[in-house]
């Protein structure tokens, strides 16, 4: 079976900036992974290699696949992966509803508009999407009239009404607070047992979800560790990475990084 994403060989610039110099990296159905690094370190420009928003410098030995193809009609690619990135979140617009949050994933706008036509099937999925997620009760409240989290959970609703298989989730608890920051986790964990593959972009050590096997470190556009969790996520990996001392300490499936080091 194709693999979620398959990129060989791929250089990217961003400007005059070289981000990525022949990255490799190959994820497989299934294989959740939490994608770290610091600022700076080229997480967000993976992204928007995924999404299509930045290409490879050409070359004959090398690409980006998503499922097994190079080329994508960008609808098809929707219904099977999911990006909720960041980079959303702060251009939402503070005047959309919320249930028009979710529905204006099928025209991959921001917010919906008077031409845009829905299907009662896609209101039908919108209704079920905030349903699961915990949010109808807020679907006729304003963007800006929500908090933090209940935002993030709409974004989250704006992707899943394709019912993609695979969702690469950007710093998805950053700026929530504990409670909402759980909430969120425990849907992931669900998406994840209902079958979905899921990738973390990330800096928060926390927001790992213990399903999450494997870890890719990458630091100035070159993972610089990739494996087992258990083997790849130590202090002193972390350390390295972050240029830090760097004590993990595990709870629950769960990890946490606090500055200084053991002894
Ligand atoms: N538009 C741009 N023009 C030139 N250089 C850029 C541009 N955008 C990003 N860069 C550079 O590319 C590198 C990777 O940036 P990127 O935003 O991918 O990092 P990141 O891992 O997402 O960081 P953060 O954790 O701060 O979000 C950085 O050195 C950054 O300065
Ligand atoms: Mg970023």
């Amino acid at each position: 079976m194709p693999g979620v994403l398959d990129i060989k060989r791929a250089t990217v610039y961003r400007g005059e900036t070289r981000v990525f110099e022949e990255l490799s990296l190959d994820i497989a159905v299934g294989e959740h992974t939490a994608i770290l690094g610091p600022n700076g370190a080229g997480k967000s420009t993976l992204l928007k290699l995924l999404s299509r928003e930045l290409s490879p410098v050409p070359r004959e030995d090398g690409y980006v696949r998503l499922f097994g193809r190079e080329q994508w009609d960008v609808w098809d690619l929707r219904a099977r992966l999911g990006i909720v990135s960041h980079d959303l979140h702060h251009r939402y617009s503070d005047e959309v509803r919320g249930t028009d949050v979710v529905l204006s994933g099928y025209y991959a706008s921001v917010g919906t508009y008077d031409h845009q036509r829905f299907t009662p099937a896609q209101r039908h999925r919108a209704d079920h999407v905030m349903d699961e997620l915990g949010v109808t009760s807020h679907k006729d409240r304003m963007f800006a009239e929500l908090s933090a989290g209940e935002q993030r959970r709409f974004l989250l609703g704006r992707a899943l009404v394709h019912d993609p298989g695979v969702l690469i989730l950007d710093e998805p608890t950053g700026g929530l607070d504990l409670n909402a920051c759980f909430r969120y986790l425990e849907i992931v964990r669900r998406l994840i047992r209902d079958g979905k593959t899921i990738i973390l972009v990330t800096h928060h050590i926390h927001e790992i979800p213990p399903e999450v096997s494997r870890i890719v470190l990458l630091k100035a556009g070159r993972i610089v560790g990739d494996g087992d969790k258990r083997t790849v996520l130590t202090g002193d990996n972390l350390a390295d990475l972050f240029e830090t001392p760097v004590t993990l300490v595990r709870a629950n499936g769960y990890y946490q990084a606090m500055p200084g080091r053991s002894r």
